[in-house]
């Protein structure tokens, strides 16, 4: 069996080796401009443009990631950089969802318990007791109910705090209020005091987060976008910040990444900013769950997690 590898990232030989011990038996190579050799899987995360076109003998490709869209683009600018009829197979969770867990959690419970006012008083030498927020009314919106969304909707639900969800297909999790497709999105941001991003990208989700949707958020309402940075329309955003529309935000992904050094959202205090760090690739929990996908594909068995490419995820 051989398997081709590309990240551009400088870890490649790290990753080759931990693939090598749970797939012994493999003929692993990391790909470089010109192989057109044969190969049976190829595992890849940004990878270029002429690494896949024409492999249409490979079994499958495995993305090192949970969202695709960058992969997805690859085919828009240049048709034919992915194989046809080739399943693209994204990560499920693999130690991601625990982790956007508590990114997540953290920044809800930041803003229910006021640590930045707090913050601000200590600075001033201040002992202030301020008012809690209504528990009842902080309500959590999680835009986005799949392997990520649905476990950080969970997590939240568990401090007590009432939590929606939005996804395209009608959901049902224990403890949320599920609203699904275009026709209950208005219904779903009524009254939301914290939103939160994790629908993937795609054209039909691109510039989600714009001013329209923070006007049907509370007043003074949090968004925290551990997504994709096109999901948010950054001027509108700053506009709502100005306003008092948008209390703060924390955001972790961005339009351009890295963020420009003279990105207005550096000097905005009220903005937090982590560099697409919420949820990161696990290198031990992602070879073991590929490697594992392998064995079943070479078995003729079915596997979860192909992405459905008209979809977009
Ligand atoms: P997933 O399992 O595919 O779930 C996607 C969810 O979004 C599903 O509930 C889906 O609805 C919903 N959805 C898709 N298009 C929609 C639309 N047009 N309207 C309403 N709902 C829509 O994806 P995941 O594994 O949870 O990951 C979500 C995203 O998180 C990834 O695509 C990636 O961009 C991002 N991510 C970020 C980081 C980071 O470090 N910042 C790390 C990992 C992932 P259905 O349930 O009806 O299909
Ligand atoms: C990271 O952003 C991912 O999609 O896994």
């Amino acid at each position: 069996m051989k398997i081709l590898f590309y990240t551009p990232q400088s870890d490649a030989a790290v990753w080759l080796a931990d693939l090598q011990r749970v797939l012994p038996e493999a003929d692993l190579r990391a790909w470089q401009p010109g192989d057109h050799a044969p190969a049976d899987f190829a595992i890849v995360w940004r990878p270029p443009c002429d690494m896949l076109a024409g492999r249409n003998s490979l079994r499958a490709v495995f993305n090192l990631g949970a969202g695709v869209d960058a992969i997805l683009a690859l085919e828009r600018e240049r048709p034919g950089a992915l194989p046809s009829d080739v399943p693209l197979v994204r990560l499920e969770d693999s130690g991601m969802a625990g982790q956007m867990a508590e990114y997540v959690v953290h920044a809800v419970l930041r803003y229910l318990r006021r640590f930045d006012e707090y913050a601000q008083l200590q600075a001033e030498h201040r002992w202030h007791v301020l008012d809690p927020h209504p528990r009842e009314s902080f309500t959590v919106g999680v835009l986005g109910l799949g392997v990520l969304g649905a476990h950080v909707a969970q997590a939240i639900a568990s401090f007590g705090l009432p939590v929606r969800g939005y996804s395209r297909s009608a959901r049902r999790i224990d403890g949320i209020a599920t609203y699904a497709g275009p026709s209950q999105f208005d219904t779903f941001l009524d009254g939301v005091k914290v939103l939160v991003n994790l629908l993937p990208h795609t054209p039909e989700t691109r510039d989600v987060l714009n001013a329209g949707t923070f006007a049907k958020l509370a007043n003074g309402a949090y968004l925290i976008n551990v997504a994709r940075g096109a999901h948010l329309v950054e001027r509108d955003l700053l506009d709502a910040l100005r306003s008092g529309r948008i209390a703060a935000a924390t955001l972790d992904v961005f339009r351009e990444e890295p963020l420009p050094v003279d990105h207005p959202f550096w000097r905005e205090p009220r903005i937090t900013i982590t560099p697409h760090s919420s949820a990161l690739t696990l290198r031990a929990e992602s070879v073991a769950q590929i490697a594992q996908k392998i064995a079943a594909l070479m078995r003729d068995e079915p596997i979860t997690g192909i992405v459905d490419i008209a979809r977009g995820y």
